[in-house]
């Protein structure tokens, strides 16, 4: 069975994976990455964040981004654009800078509008703002808002509109999934946009879950979402356990995989979902968090777990 090809089915729904440039040489993994009928959509993991495209102030280096997008074309595949401003896997003169407001504006403002425009046409969806909230609820205090307030939100997304008007314009966060104080602060955050003429299209429910404990409500949560005007996007799927793995943690995985899927399914305007890779070979899990992993819906082996058939059983 092919996940793209099972998504599609109903509601035109895509399905797609995170992928990375060091990983390109597997043979075995490139096998089912590049058949999109199980995979219609790509995210760069890594080669598209501000360390990898803009290490010197101007100086742009867009190699290993064009290596994902040019798969992406290559493969009649989605490509998710991941991201323009995020506190975490900056270049050091951006987080160890100190900038007035006006400066860290321009320096956003060059940043966004540069690397949108250089996928121009490619990118179905920016994450143009990534975690920018603490989970209560308040502001992330890194070099952006310490700078500037939450002015560089609205001047990220002017200049990524500006820079791509097709490409869909998004929010994307973790522990955003249940009603919650972080999911309350990115509601009141599109409201807030939206009545600015701020352009924002979609929120991106990141998905890092651990098995078992899903928050409740999430299919009450994405509605919440849609009724403010966006899309939302399950952009980074996947559900860690600590190892090792039992046939009962993989048993509740399953069940956790078809949950997910079938919230997305059920709720017009949830467009698609993303795993943060297919395989636990290639999983950022255990680099993380020790003792965990097992995370994804195919084995180290490359060979489909029961979270697979989760996955289908969540999208029929
Ligand atoms: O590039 C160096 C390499 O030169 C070095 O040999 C190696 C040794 O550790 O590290 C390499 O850098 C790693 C980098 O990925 C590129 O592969 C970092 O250590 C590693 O920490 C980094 O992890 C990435 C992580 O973001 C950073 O926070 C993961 O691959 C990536 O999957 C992960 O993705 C994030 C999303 O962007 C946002 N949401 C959460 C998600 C999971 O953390």
């Amino acid at each position: 069975p092919e996940l793209n090809t099972i998504a599609k089915q109903h509601r035109k729904l895509y399905f797609g994976t995170a992928t990375d440039n060091p990983e390109l040489n597997d043979t075995a993994y490139r096998a089912i990455l590049d058949d999109n009928r199980m995979f219609g959509q790509i995210t760069p993991a890594n080669s598209m964040k501000w360390f990898a495209t803009e290490p010197s102030p101007g100086e742009f280096t867009f190699h290993d981004g064009d290596v994902i997008a040019n798969l992406a074309k290559k493969n009649r595949q989605l490509l998710r654009g991941h991201n323009c401003v995020w506190h975490n896997q900056l270049p050091d003169w951006v987080s160890t800078g100190t900038f007035t407001e006006k400066e860290i504006l321009a320096v956003v403002e060059r940043h966004c509008e540069t690397l949108v425009r250089h996928y121009r046409g490619q990118v179905y969806a920016w994450d143009v703002i990534n975690e920018v909230f603490n989970d209560d609820g308040t502001f992330r205090q890194d070099v952006f808002f310490n700078s500037s307030g939450s002015k560089f939100i609205p001047t990220a997304f002017h200049a990524a509109r500006r820079a791509d008007p097709h490409a869909k314009l998004y929010a994307n966060d973790f522990n955003i999934e249940g009603p919650n104080a972080k999911s309350a602060a990115y509601q009141n955050l599109i409201k807030t946009l939206k009545k600015e003429g701020v352009p924002i299209d979609g929120i991106g429910f990141q998905s890092h879950f651990i098995v078992g404990e899903l928050p409740p409500n999430i299919k009450e949560n994405m509605e919440a979402f849609t009724k403010l005007g966006v899309e939302v996007a399950v952009t980074e799927l996947d559900v860690r356990m600590t190892l090792p793995e039992t046939p009962e943690l993989l048993a509740q995985q399953r069940k956790d995989y078809e949950t997910v899927i079938s919230v997305c399914q059920a709720v017009k305007g949830c467009i698609g979902v993303t795993v943060w890779d297919f395989t636990d070979k290639f999983s950022w899990v255990p680099g993380t968090f020790a003792g965990q992993g097992a995370a994804c819906p195919w084995d180290e082996n490359l060979k489909e777990k029961p979270g697979f058939f989760g996955i289908i059983d969540g999208f029929n």
